[in-house]
């Protein structure tokens, strides 16, 4: 017999397992059978800026730092023309280096680096040059080509061979090349080499074999394997962990990168292409330089390769709110705007861009778009204005300003306008009443918040008014404690995503931000997708993005759920892919525990008996490992009511085929 309190003990525990043993399924109706709602086929895209090195050391395939001796102060404390340079002198050479600007190479990129070569010294190896470390070393695959260019001019003394080199980081020869003797002009030199050897930390080295003065500038090892093997290319490993995102739509260049810090820092596209040498690089407001390698060709040349329409963001004729604040420690005080003289020529500017992206090759811009190898147009639809700047008379004058202009000159593009950094607050406010005022098509809203904050705010687009701008989610990432990227910030996420389809009627396109990151060089956390020189590491939060991305449709189909309980746990959403046919069921469950869930497919007409199943899911809420969190596919039947059981922190996609 058991004693009454062994029975109470009992029942109490019993009562305790009761809402996992026979807990009540939630129910998910899917209104399967109706017409639905026609939404944004485009709505995942990704947002690339040039911050924590994405682009130079990162996606920009480049491997020699500072190549063309541009670094300084105002980049980088600390850093000068000749950082990531060292003189080397063996066998007896003797020599010294220093930078230049009496007639450069041109007048963009003014200083170069002079060679001097007192004694030449003697021995196999040649005497005097300069060794560059890359970007944290310089990673090389034996076998593989790398293209060796550098600009060179004898100064003085007797013009001998240059000789270049890949060495380990101790010297060991990997690869070398002889290089053309110097003339008395700026000349092009050119070789392959081809390491012997795989290695992560190599150097190039460039030696001169005779005394005298040596200029060089432009000095540039390029992969020959390349996204696409574009010459000046991409990375491809990091291009194509992109590329499977799937992305609808990809915005560039940034972030806070486009309006700059200070007037002087503003984006300027032009600046940006040509050959690269021609091309001004300028100080990153991410504090580093950035080389503009990766310009504004690259830039739609890769979205045509990855097929994303390309959102090209330029400055409102204002910089960063922001600017000077390593002066001032005063966040939003940093606003300037262009003097109102110069607003005509920068309006000119926007619109040539667009001539640059869509006009025939007879035009100026369309030509050279043309020249750089590519006559087709690139086929520009969006075009974003302005970076969650302060909605300050000064932005409001000037927005409007290229506004008006791009309205009348190219009424087929649809500008996206910008209401702030944050979700809310008075830049938020001020910048929808003048987005309304001026009826523009579409705004860019900014959201950084904790992933409770998501989950709170899942009804957040229902409210929007229909009559207004569309919505461009710009930025937006769920912080976890200590702005770490977890599974329960991705699983945030993914709930929110359900409720950015459920509005993709009015929510247009959605990035989350910032894409990439270099390991050891991050300016902002969290980030998609971390990598090192020879790795790429996507978070958790990647495979939420792409596998919205990848099973999107253009219909929305009512999907209500049974809520039990607050706070609120369950999230869900369903599209048909009209294309396909395709029905496609995303259920989130951010609770710790499974949640048993009962599908109805209301009025479903046919069902297929299979349906393929992804799942996002791991025990512990809090981990970051991507690793050891990765989704899994499978089959299961499905039927017009169906149960499943959704795990702890889970994404699960089922994607019933229509054929
Ligand atoms: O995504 C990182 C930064 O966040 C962007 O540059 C800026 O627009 C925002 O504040």
């Amino acid at each position: 017999m058991f004693s009454l309190r062994q029975t109470l003990l009992a029942t109490s525990v019993f009562s305790l397992l009761l809402p996992c043993l026979h807990a009540q399924p939630t129910t998910v109706t899917v209104q399967a059978g109706a017409v639905g709602k026609a939404i944004s086929p485009d709505l995942v895209g990704i947002f690339f800026e040039d911050l924590s090195h994405a682009a130079d050391g990162g996606l920009y395939a480049e491997l020699i730092q500072n190549r063309s001796f541009d670094y300084s102060a105002a980049d980088h404390n600390g850093w000068t023309s000749l950082t990531a340079w060292q003189l080397v002198q063996r066998d007896g050479g003797e020599g010294s280096v220093t930078i230049e600007t009496a007639d450069p190479l041109n007048t963009i990129n003014s200083s170069y680096a002079v060679l001097t070569v007192a004694k030449a010294g003697s021995g196999s190896s040649a005497s005097v040059g300069l060794q560059n470390e890359g970007f944290d070393g310089i990673a090389v695959k034996a076998g593989d080509r790398y293209n060796l260019s550098l600009f060179a001019r004898q100064l003085t003394g007797s013009a001998a061979p240059l000789t270049v080199r890949l060495e380990t980081k101790t010297g060991a020869l990997l690869a070398e090349a002889r290089l053309p003797v110097p003339s008395a002009d700026w000349k092009k030199a050119s070789a392959i080499l081809v390491p012997s050897a795989t290695d992560v930390d190599a150097r190039l080295v460039v030696l001169a074999t005779g005394p005298g003065k040596l200029a060089l500038d432009m000095v540039s090892l390029f992969p020959e394997k390349t996204f696409h093997n574009h010459p000046n290319g991409l990375r491809p490993d990091l291009a194509q962990v992109i590329a499977d995102l799937k992305p609808k739509f990809m915005r560039f260049p940034g972030g806070c990168l486009v309006h700059g810090d200070g007037l002087d820092n503003i984006y300027h596209w032009k600046d940006t292409i040509g050959p690269v040498e021609q091309r001004k690089g300028q100080s990153n407001i991410w504090h580093y330089h950035q080389s503009v390698g990766l310009g504004y060709f690259e830039y739609f040349q890769f979205c045509e390769d990855i097929g994303a329409k390309p959102l090209p963001v330029v400055a409102a004729g204002v910089c960063c709110q922001n600017s000077n604040y390593l002066v001032t420690h005063k966040y939003g005080i940093g606003q300037l705007g262009l003097p109102m003289e110069k607003m005509p020529a920068y309006v000119q500017e926007v619109l040539d861009l667009i001539e640059y992206a869509n006009g025939p090759v007879t035009s100026t811009w369309g030509a050279k778009r043309a020249a750089a190898g590519h006559p087709e147009p690139f086929g520009l639809q969006y075009l974003g204005v302005g970076n969650e700047d302060k909605i300050s008379p000064v932005f409001e004058e000037r927005f409007r300003m290229i506004y008006d202009a791009v309205k009348a000159k190219h009424p087929e593009i649809t500008v996206i306008g910008t209401v702030g950094p944050n979700p809310e607050g008075e830049d938020y406010e001020k910048g929808w009443k003048f987005a309304n005022e001026l009826h523009v098509p579409m705004v860019d809203e900014h959201c950084y918040k904790s992933p409770q904050w998501f989950w709170n705010n899942l009804q957040r687009y229902d409210a929007y008014d229909r009559s207004k701008s569309q919505v461009y989610l710009g930025e937006w990432a769920a912080h976890d404690d200590k702005r770490l990227s977890t599974l329960r910030s991705a699983i945030a996420e993914a709930a929110y995503l359900t409720s950015l389809e459920r509005n993709a009627d009015i929510v247009h396109f959605a990035s989350y931000a910032p894409l990439l990151a270099k390991r050891n060089h991050t300016d902002w956390n969290p980030n998609l997708i971390f990598f090192s020189n020879t790795e790429v590491f996507p978070t958790i939060n990647y495979h939420v993005q792409q596998l919205f991305s990848v099973n999107s449709g253009d219909t929305y189909l009512t999907t209500t759920v049974g809520h039990a309980a607050t706070p609120v746990t369950v999230a869900a959403s369903t599209v048909r892919d009209s294309k396909t046919g395709d029905l496609i069921l995303k259920l989130v469950n951010g609770a710790n525990v499974a949640k048993p869930l009962r599908i109805e497919l209301a009025g479903a007409k046919k069902i297929p008996a299979a349906a393929f199943k992804t799942v996002l899911a791991y025990p512990n809420a809090m981990e970051t490992n991507e690793r050891v969190v990765q989704p899994q596919s499978s089959t299961m039947t499905v039927a017009p009511t169906f149960d499943y059981e959704a795990p702890a922190n889970s994404l699960t996609v089922i994607c019933l085929k229509s054929r």
